[in-house]
């Protein structure tokens, strides 16, 4: 595996790579891996000749009262776990090397990165735009992996993609889960015992919504009054949003249809989860298969 710092070091390579006529898979991280970003690499090494991957914590994305500084961090653990998985680049580059001085261009994928998250989390995907817009353009891979578990992130960069012309395709790789179905993310090491047995209930919440969907269920405030019961029945969590959403567009619904999106943010003490389920549903509430 080669492990690269600098973007010359990591152009000469991809060059080579490119003139054999490989296909780049690519998947940017901010390290701290646990399965879900493995299942993402190994998509990639499925799909492509050659798999990037990046670790980079992106100060840009982290808003002053966020967790950049408390971001868990293992660069070796990290390059062990990824080796196993024959990665062939690691691109670490540093903060001077994405953000020299004197730093101007932002991107801002309007209105889809103020909702949901968004809405509370200003400017953060202002930061995950820009930052993966200059490593896409720093790798210039065919294909970038992307996890579902950040729905909102997914829409975001697709939109982003698709609106500045970048010339990649976009996979999207289910959420990785513990067996108790807690979603997995390099925050979960964060909770404490009772915190951690109390977190599976977020996506029991969700799977609940779902199948009352599926049986008929069309009232959107019903479906969010449900989940905000379970969680606030069941654990200590505190919720900061519950939303039923169109998965494309990120619009709020008022009647369930469409590919419905179900996404929650919710703290656990000082630590915030996030979670989602996606929903297929024919016109009036008919559950496609
Ligand atoms: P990070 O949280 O490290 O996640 C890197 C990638 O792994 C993202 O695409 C994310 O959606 C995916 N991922 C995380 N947990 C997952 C899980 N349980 N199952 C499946 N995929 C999962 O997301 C970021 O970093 C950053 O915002 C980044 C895109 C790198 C920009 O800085």
């Amino acid at each position: 595996m080669h492990i690269v710092k600098t973007i010359k070091n990591l152009r000469q390579i991809l060059h080579q790579v490119r003139r054999k006529g490989q296909k780049i898979g690519f998947v940017p991280t901010m390290g701290y891996f646990h399965e879900g970003h493995l299942s993402l690499m190994r998509q990639a090494k499925k799909e492509c000749d050659i798999c990037v991957v990046s670790v980079y914590v992106n100060p840009k994305q982290f808003g002053p009262k966020e967790d950049l500084g408390r971001y868990p961090r293992d660069i070796k653990r990290d390059t062990m776990m990824i080796k196993k998985e024959n990665v062939d680049i690691l691109f670490i580059p540093s903060d001077n090397v994405v953000y020299p001085n004197c730093y101007l261009t932002y991107i801002d994928v309007e209105k889809i990165s103020n909702t949901l998250c968004g809405q509370y989390r200003p400017g953060h995907f202002k930061g995950v735009a820009t930052v993966v817009a200059k490593l896409l353009n720093m790798v210039q891979p065919d294909v970038l992996y992307l996890g579902q578990k950040d729905a909102q992130q997914v829409v975001v960069l697709k939109t982003m993609a698709a609106d500045l012309n970048f010339p990649v395709g976009i996979r999207v790789v289910p959420t990785a889960r513990e067996k108790d179905g807690l979603a997995m993310s390099s925050r979960n090491i964060r909770l404490s015992s009772q915190e951690r047995a109390q977190a599976p209930v977020l996506y029991k919440a969700l799977k609940d919504a779902a199948r009352h969907i599926k049986a008929g269920e069309g009232s959107v405030s019903k479906i969010i009054g449900r989940i905000q019961k379970t969680i606030t029945q069941y654990s200590s969590g505190k919720i900061q949003y519950v939303a039923c959403v169109d998965a494309d567009t990120l619009e709020p619904l008022k009647i369930l249809k469409g590919n419905i999106l179900i996404a929650l943010a919710v703290f656990f003490g000082k630590t915030r989860l996030i979670d989602n389920v996606i929903i297929p549903i024919k016109k009036s509430n008919k559950v496609q298969n």
